[in-house]
């Protein structure tokens, strides 16, 4: 168990900045996860971590002790990658156990401990068979129990399941959580799949170019992206943002649309941008609600039947939005529909900055915007820095 602390870290490849200075504390047993798109800079930070990449500055600290220039193997973790080389003329079972007995562990820990994570990952009926007789997800089962079965303080995994099909890294995701959720180990976990980051995630660090865009927990990120980024790269279909004119409590949105801004909101929107300018109101596909009476009108542009719900295509004088509907509902294309947005869950962004506005912190505002406020506000104290 551990924890594991990161002071302005940073990397450089020659004229390259991969990695900015980055800070971050892992919680012991926390499992956190490092999110974007390719090319922003995880799996760096993830290597200078393990030290298999130096730093160009800053510390990193695991349990208290600064092991920024310790080697490797001094810094007791483990390493799970996208691809694992299997001994091929071992079994399975030899295979996991090899890194135990590198470790000089004894015969009855190394039957039980191999026999436990053979258990977790539903492979005990496959531990006397030779890498070339596993199908490709078996083979990957066998690689993440060789590096599971180890009891390091912490875990660095990079897209360990990114190589397999839809349906057998829905089934690994879930055993990844649950062997978490038995272990408890620190673990820190590349990914550049939103979805895996929210289903394993117990906070996620999002980046893009080199930069933390944010860090926060599954719910903080979805409902209070600080800034743009995280807005659109987190959620399928990400948030609409919609530009619009702000003057005296309303937002102007494309198509003769005025939004009266939710009280809460008004104060930091005056306070951000006096009485006028422009601003970015977001929303998730779920924040619409249509309704007979709703503020807002737009033309259904395209229906999509998902199964369990419908999205609906809105074009707001050709600012197209998604809205998630009941599952009945089928308009025909180019039909007037009428909508609000849930004022809880609904946000604003500074057009110039990128940055989500933030709700005051006086106590002045309305009591149904605490949580949102305390999201907020811990958002904040987490040191999501935002893109310069
Ligand atoms: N050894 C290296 N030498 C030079 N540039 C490198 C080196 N390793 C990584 N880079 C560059 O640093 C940047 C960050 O790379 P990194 O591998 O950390 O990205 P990533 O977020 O893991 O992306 P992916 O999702 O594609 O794996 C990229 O622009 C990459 O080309
Ligand atoms: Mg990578």
């Amino acid at each position: 168990m551990a924890t594991i602390e990161l002071r302005q870290v940073e990397k450089k490849f020659g004229d390259l900045h991969a990695v900015k200075p980055m800070d971050l504390t892992v919680h012991d047993g926390e499992f956190m996860v490092l999110l974007g798109p390719s090319g922003c800079g995880k799996t760096t930070t993830l290597r200078m971590i393990s030290g298999l990449e130096a730093v160009t500055g800053g510390q990193i600290l695991i349990d208290g002790r600064d092991v920024t220039w310790a080697h490797p193997s001094d810094r007791d973790i483990a390493l799970v990658f996208q691809f694992f080389a299997l001994y091929p003329h071992l079994s399975a079972w030899q295979n996991i156990a090899f890194p135990l007995q590198a470790e000089g562990e004894s015969r009855v820990n190394i039957e039980k401990r191999v026999s436990e994570v053979a258990r977790m990952l539903g492979i005990k009926h496959l531990l006397h068979l030779r890498p070339k007789a596993l199908s490709g997800g078996d083979k990957q089962r066998v690689g993440l129990a060789r590096a599971l079965v180890r009891r390091p303080a912490a875990f660095l995994m990079d897209e360990p399941i990114g190589a397999l099909d839809a349906d057998a890294r829905e089934t690994m995701r879930a055993e990844i959580k649950q062997f978490h959720l038995t272990q408890n180990a620190t673990t820190v976990y590349v990914t550049h799949d939103q979805i895996e980051a929210m289903a394993l995630g117990d906070r996620i660090v999002v980046m893009s170019m080199g930069v933390v865009q944010q860090v926060g927990t599954p719910a903080e990120v979805y409902y209070d992206p600080a800034n743009l980024f995280v807005a659109r790269f987190i959620g399928s279909p990400g948030m609409n943002l919609v530009t619009g004119g702000y003057a005296d409590g309303v937002v102007h949105l494309p198509g003769s649309n005025p939004y009266p801004v939710p009280p809460a909101w008004n104060t930091a929107l005056q306070r951000e941008m006096g009485s006028e300018g422009d601003v970015i109101v977001g929303f998730r596909p779920e924040a619409g609600r249509v309704t007979g009476t709703g503020p807002l009108v737009a033309e259904v542009y395209a229906t999509e039947l998902h199964g369990a719900y419908t999205v609906l295509h809105l074009s707001l004088n050709g600012t197209v939005v998604h809205i998630r509907a009941d599952r009945g509902i089928d308009y025909p294309i180019g039909t007037a529909v009428r909508f609000d947005l849930d004022p809880e869950i609904v946000r604003f962004f500074d057009p110039q900055t990128e940055a989500a506005l933030r709700l005051p912190f006086d106590g002045a505002q309305d009591k149904a915007q605490e949580p949102a406020l305390r999201r907020a506000q811990d958002t904040a104290l987490t040191g999501g820095s935002t893109n310069g």
